[in-house]
């Protein structure tokens, strides 16, 4: 394997550790949010069931990127990152909807997309049993969305979806990538080619995420002219 291919694939298992880490704390922080004014949901429970699930994430991920001889480097400070305008109440609607139905959902895609290719079978088995419970993961976020709006309104979170989607990806997805990150023989290795990945960032918003987010009254079109404004092409190639 050359060494530019080995490197590529170990920094991205290395940040997807660091994304696991980050996730995990993320999830014990919600579940005592959400315990603090609900005692009596169920979330919690399910939430700090998600933090365990991704701290087993970020030690498989760690795993793979010494496989490749990367460092994993620390992780970002857990912070909570919705909006100080927002009650503690909106606030963690705001991180639930940006978590679990926007980063856990666009996972998914990701996961699958890369489990439809032939993938190094340690890689593999990675994906796969991290794949499992990511599912499981966008569906808590969707599930509790649906409990929200079941009893209050939600829409007020459409003109926070586009800031959703700034922190979930880097705005170097949609700017052109060198030819090292576009390598097809990065899939073998769990690792999308960059374009593939905008492709696939964006095909998730269009055909999951967005029309998700209208059921429940949260217009798309703030985050669709956000989309649109980085990258022209999309709604013509996306039909
Ligand atoms: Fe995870
Ligand atoms: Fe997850």
């Amino acid at each position: 394997m050359r060494e530019e291919l080995r490197r590529k694939a170990g920094e991205a298992w290395a940040f997807r550790t660091r994304v696991e880490r980050e996730a995990a704390r993320r999830f014990a922080r919600l579940a005592a949010g959400i315990a603090a004014f609900d005692a009596d949901s169920p979330v919690p429970a399910l939430m700090r069931q998600a933090a365990d699930d991704e701290y087993r994430h970020a030690a498989l991920c760690a795993d793979l990127s010494a496989v490749y001889g990367q460092p994993v480097g620390a992780a970002a400070e857990d912070a909570a990152i919705a909006p100080g305008s927002l009650g503690p109440r909106a606030a963690v609607l705001y991180e639930v909807v940006a978590s679990c139905c926007i980063t856990e959902t666009e996972s998914v895609a990701t996961l699958t997309t890369l489990l439809a290719q032939p993938v190094e079978p340690r890689v593999e088995r990675v994906l796969r049993e991290i794949a499992r419970d990511e599912v499981v993961h966008g569906r808590i976020g969707w599930a509790y969305l649906s409990m929200e709006a079941s009893i209050s309104d939600v829409s007020f979170l459409s003109p926070w979806i586009p800031a959703m989607l700034a922190g979930t990806v880097d705005e170097g997805l949609f700017a052109a990538a060198g030819a090292d990150l576009e390598s097809r023989e990065l899939l073998r290795h769990g690792v999308l080619p960059h374009s593939l990945k905008r492709s696939i960032f964006i095909g998730t918003l269009e055909g999951v995420v967005f029309p998700g987010l209208e059921k429940f009254g949260i217009s798309s079109q703030p985050a669709r002219q956000w989309v649109e404004a980085r990258n022209p092409g999309a709604r013509s190639q996306l039909g």
